[in-house]
């Protein structure tokens, strides 16, 4: 197979494990085309891409806007804190004004769940989801996986623990679709107060206790706690959350086995993770960055090339 299923990249939900692995090994191919001294290839020349971003971001946007530079198309940014969404323009008109323009494909990250979906039914261009609310970040969930794979191999049967602010994270849920569709076993851990009532019915384990999820994972991705999304007190504070939850090196370190340890960025260093921890040798957190490109590449190729 050398097509996707799809037209649109709205959630790892909707994607299949035959879609997900031809992202995976295009990627790889990608990964060694920008390692080249010619970092460029014309692939997608005539095609025109707009990054739109309703919320704040600096590796995903830069991600994208890179590789669609490595793949030599056009490409305009749009960031709605400087637009005329602030006059009250809608999604669809903003987006329908931006296609107008001879516009084929939209990278866009947006604050309410389901915003990606809803603009694939109303307007005509190949929809990227590159986050939407508390919802899917597909390409995070695809760019972990291959990352993954480069340390640790076939993931079918490996034991991922996905750590920390589950409730609020958009990364979660992406990493448990895409980690179950590649036969992988994935288990949360948290506080209770920051892991949703729903989880257990996705199949995947649950964990009150870090170093018990330590001791049972091949990799650790550790999620970032959202402030910005709490309207409420989920723990007492940041210095307890870090006391009971926060990973350091000397954990990893007290392990008597390999770890790898991820996090998709950006880190609450000292909350989450130590510095140590975060610039250890058993993380891939900078490795994740540098697959970023390499996986957008091969999203954007193969949805240019979708006759779904
Ligand atoms: N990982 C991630 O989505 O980071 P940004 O919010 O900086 O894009």
């Amino acid at each position: 197979m050398s097509q996707l299923s799809t037209k649109h990249l709205l959630g790892i939900k909707e994607i299949n494990e035959s879609d997900i692995q031809l992202i995976l090994q295009t990627a790889a191919n990608f990964k060694e085309v920008i390692n080249r001294p010619i970092k460029k290839v014309p692939s997608l020349r005539d095609v025109t891409i707009a990054n739109v971003f309703f919320e704040n971001s600096t590796r995903t946007r830069l991600s994208f806007e890179l590789a669609e530079k490595r793949l030599s198309a056009d490409v305009i940014n749009f960031s709605s804190s400087n637009s005329s969404v602030k006059k009250g323009e809608t999604l669809v008109d903003t987006v329908n004004n931006i296609l107008a323009m001879k516009v084929d494909m939209v990278v866009m990250r947006h604050a309410s769940p389901g915003a990606p979906h809803f603009l694939s039914r109303n307007v005509k261009a190949n929809i990227v989801n590159a986050g939407d609310g508390t919802h899917e970040h597909p390409t995070q969930a695809l760019l972990d996986a291959f990352s993954m794979q480069e340390k640790l191999g076939d993931l079918a049967g490996k034991k991922i623990a996905i750590i920390g602010d589950i409730l609020h994270s958009r990364v979660a849920l992406s990493n448990i679709f895409c980690l179950q569709k590649l036969g992988a076993e994935v288990m949360v851990c948290g506080p209770v107060t920051l892991l949703p009532k729903y989880i257990s019915s996705l199949g995947v384990k649950v964990e009150l206790d870090v170093k018990k999820a330590l001791e049972w994972c091949d990799v650790a991705n550790v999620l970032r706690i959202q402030l910005e999304r709490q309207q409420i007190k989920y723990f007492p504070s940041l210095r307890e959350y870090s006391l009971y939850y926060g990973i350091t090196k000397k954990m990893l370190d007290s392990l008597n086995k390999e770890i790898v340890l991820m996090h998709p960025g950006p880190i609450n260093r000292g909350v989450e993770l130590s510095s140590d921890a975060a610039d250890s040798d058993h993380s891939i957190i900078l490795d994740q960055v540098e697959n970023g490109v390499a996986v957008r590449m091969a999203v954007l190729y193969l949805l240019a090339g979708s006759k779904a």
